[in-house]
């Protein structure tokens, strides 16, 4: 750790059991044409990754060789040799490929832009490392989502709004960092596919503010110049209100001229110092955030506002779509929060500026674990989209639970919304293939801070990785992902592999399970989100009720309750609509449903409930058993740290399970069949 940090799956000491020696044959002559210079970060990446596993430091050469084995970069355009390609590339995609061409093997890596060959660089290496045979090697590789960004919740005083693993790479102090640290979180990121990346928190207030004052902008600048030598822009969040606490307007009006006017000249500054800045992503109207509501205009009035200034210059203005009434009363049983983004949103289909995505979380209420899919996904058409996830784990478990989120990532985007017939997949629309739109995306809460490992829970880790493997391609299969990102980050001992996918994979049921199941969510301690707290939510403004009493629990969501199901298209709306249809996973999201009612098992909901916080615990001790088998077999540093979180977990699991088995006990009065312990 010579800066004080690891490198995830970046560490090239770290190894699978491959001939090293045969390896090397490819590597002590590497062909790299670059005539007009832009293959830096590849060719340093190379010596790294030569450097640390091979043991020497690699040459590079621009002749191209009669004889031996060699590594061949360089962009299509520039190759002394042919390549074949059975599919077509596109601007960022790459090709890994053997040829032989008389004495001389070469193992191609080629794109058509520097960001291609760099993306084919660490595919390559990746595939190396986990013993590929390269002469097999024959791949073309395109990502299917446009817009892979990183959305970091970053203050500027260093902290991080549901941070869980330091303080803020980005900030300190109100100033803004760049050191060796920022190039390697690049590196990391660029490594799974990821090209934007926004810095700051979504609510943006005190100094960060001013990010978009000259002030900033010169460091900034840097920033992007090193983000752009990885294929990656900067993106800023920005308050609505700028014109008002910057430019001394007395309005934010998104209609008002002058308010236009500021931000054009604005946006011509941002620009003169970041000439290849991405643009904005706004929270608006939403918790206390100003926005185009304040003034009697809707959210497309506030978004093409933005988005007319940043159009001359390329820019993109990400409008998030998690618009609600964060100040509703909980007496009143007609309003509900997860109805808002539709009918905020749909309502716009169509008017938005080709520049203008829509941000939209994958659920209707707010990252919890388990959601529907939002059916926003399915009601816009003519409105470029993209999709929110949430990789810092705020509401499953805080790094410090295990909760592989890639299993749900997946359910989220092969959800078929039904909206143009059968297939109309979430991963269809952000991939702009259903609706045939432009600037679609995929956005992940980041979970890293400058903890050594970046992430806290060293498991935690898969979840950065799985978010750029699934953003490049969501048809990958999960398990797949999984075992690469083991391999690669603790090696390819068997036991090594099968022990923590399955922890993995199952991880994020069996949080779940001693939460809060079939739907319900929300039971944790208010603010900091940590922890069972049954009515933590109850008596708020939030819009975040279960509303359990002595019989039933749960939201009435269907036609006959708040008409949240009509949002849906058929089938979903029939299915969701119908206690008995509706998948059980989700029963409480759309129904209000009697403790005694009989479930698919033949058990009861409160059984069930019941059942379920038990094996919950077993399931987290069983995963503790499964890790203590690796002793030895990942370095004691790694292996206690896991450890450690699988500890705390346990602990924290078995009080979920008391608390929330206590609660609904108290409220029915009904015992557990099998007389466990539950405290009267
Ligand atoms: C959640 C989270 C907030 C965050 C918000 C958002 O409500 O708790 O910290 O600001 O989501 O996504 O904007």
């Amino acid at each position: 750790m010579p800066n004080g940090y690891e490198m995830c799956w970046l560490d090239y000491k770290k190894h699978c059991d491959v001939d090293k020696n045969e390896l090397s044959k490819w590597f002590s002559y590497i062909c790299l044409f670059d005539p007009t210079d832009e293959f830096q970060v590849v060719k340093e990446e190379l010596a790294i990754f030569v450097t640390d596993f091979l043991g020497f430091r690699p040459r590079f050469f621009k002749v191209f060789p009669k004889q031996g084995r060699h590594v061949l970069i360089g962009k299509l355009s520039d190759l002394p040799v042919e390549v074949n390609l059975d599919e077509q590339l596109s601007e960022e995609g790459f090709v890994l490929k053997y040829v032989k061409k008389q004495d001389a093997e070469f193992v191609i890596i080629t794109g058509i832009s520097a960001a291609g060959v760099l993306y084919g660089t660490f595919e390559f290496i990746n595939r190396v490392r986990v013993g590929e045979d390269l002469r097999k090697l024959n791949v073309v590789s395109n990502p299917k989502i446009k817009l892979r960004f990183l959305n970091h919740w970053d203050n500027l005083d260093g902290t991080i709004e549901r941070g869980y693993a330091g303080k803020s790479i980005f900030f300190s102090n109100n100033k803004i960092l760049l050191n060796q640290r920022t190039k390697d979180y690049t590196r990391l990121i660029a490594s799974i596919g990821i090209n934007s990346v926004v810095i700051n928190n979504v609510n943006v207030r005190h100094a960060a503010l001013k990010l978009i004052e000259p002030a900033y902008l010169k460091r900034l600048s840097q920033l992007a110049q090193l983000f752009q030598r990885y294929g990656i822009k900067l993106f800023l969040s920005v308050s609505f209100a700028s014109p008002i606490h910057l430019g001394g307007l007395d309005t934010a009006d998104p209609l008002d001229e002058r308010v236009k006017k500021w931000w054009k000249e604005k946006v011509k500054q941002i620009y003169d110092y970041i000439p290849n800045f991405g643009g904005f992503l706004i929270k608006a109207d939403s918790e206390f955030n100003p926005g185009p509501h304040m003034y009697g205009r809707t959210q497309a009035d506030g978004a093409n506002m933005l988005a007319e200034a940043l159009e001359p210059f390329g820019g993109l203005v990400i409008w998030r779509a998690f618009v609600y009434n964060c100040q509703q009363d909980w007496r009143d049983y007609k309003i509900d929060r997860a109805k808002a983004a539709y009918d905020i949103f749909k309502p716009l289909d169509g008017q938005f500026a080709d520049n203008v995505a829509i941000q939209i979380k994958y659920g209707p209420m707010d990252f919890q674990i388990r959601e529907p899919v939002s059916p926003l996904f399915g009601g816009m058409e003519k409105t470029n989209q993209i999709l929110e996830l949430q990789i810092t784990q705020e509401y499953t478990g805080q790094q410090i639970h295990l909760c592989y989120l890639g299993t749900m990532w997946k359910e989220i985007l092969d959800f078929d919304t039904f909206s143009k017939g059968n297939n109309s997949f979430v991963k269809r629309i952000i991939d702009g293939t259903l609706y045939g739109r432009k600037n679609n995306g995929i956005a992940g809460v980041a979970n890293i801070g400058d903890d050594p490992n970046w992430t806290s829970h060293d498991l935690a880790q898969a979840n950065l990785w799985t978010f750029g493997k699934l953003a490049w391609d969501p048809d990958e299969d999960v398990k797949k992902i999984v075992e690469e990102w083991i391999k690669l980050t603790f090696g390819d001992d068997e036991l090594v592999v099968r022990n923590i996918s399955y922890m993995l994979l199952n991880s994020r049921e069996v949080y779940e399970s001693y939460t809060t199941p079939f739907g319900l969510g929300w039971m944790v301690n208010p603010g900091h989100h940590y922890g069972p707290n049954p009515e933590g939510y109850e008596y708020s403004h939030w819009g975040t009720y279960h509303r359990a009493n002595w019989e039933a629990i749960g939201v009435d969501r269907t036609s006959r309750g708040t008409g949240f199901t009509l949002q849906y298209h058929e089938p979903w709306r029939s299915i969701y609509d119908d206690i008995h249809k509706c998948p059980e996973e989700l029963l409480l999201f759309f129904h209000r449903v009697p403790y005694n009612f009989k479930m698919k098992n033949g058990k009861t909901l409160l059984q069930n409930i019941y059942d379920l916080h038990f094996e919950g615990v077993e399931k987290v001790q069983e995963f503790i058993k499964l890790w203590d088998e690796l002793e030895g077999k990942i370095d004691a540093v790694r292996f206690s740290r896991v450890k450690k979180k699988l500890q705390l977990q346990l602990e924290h699991a078995i009080e979920w399970r008391d608390v929330i088995n206590t609660y609904f006990y108290r409220r029915t009065g009904i015992k557990d069949e099998k007389g466990r312990k539950i405290y009267p």
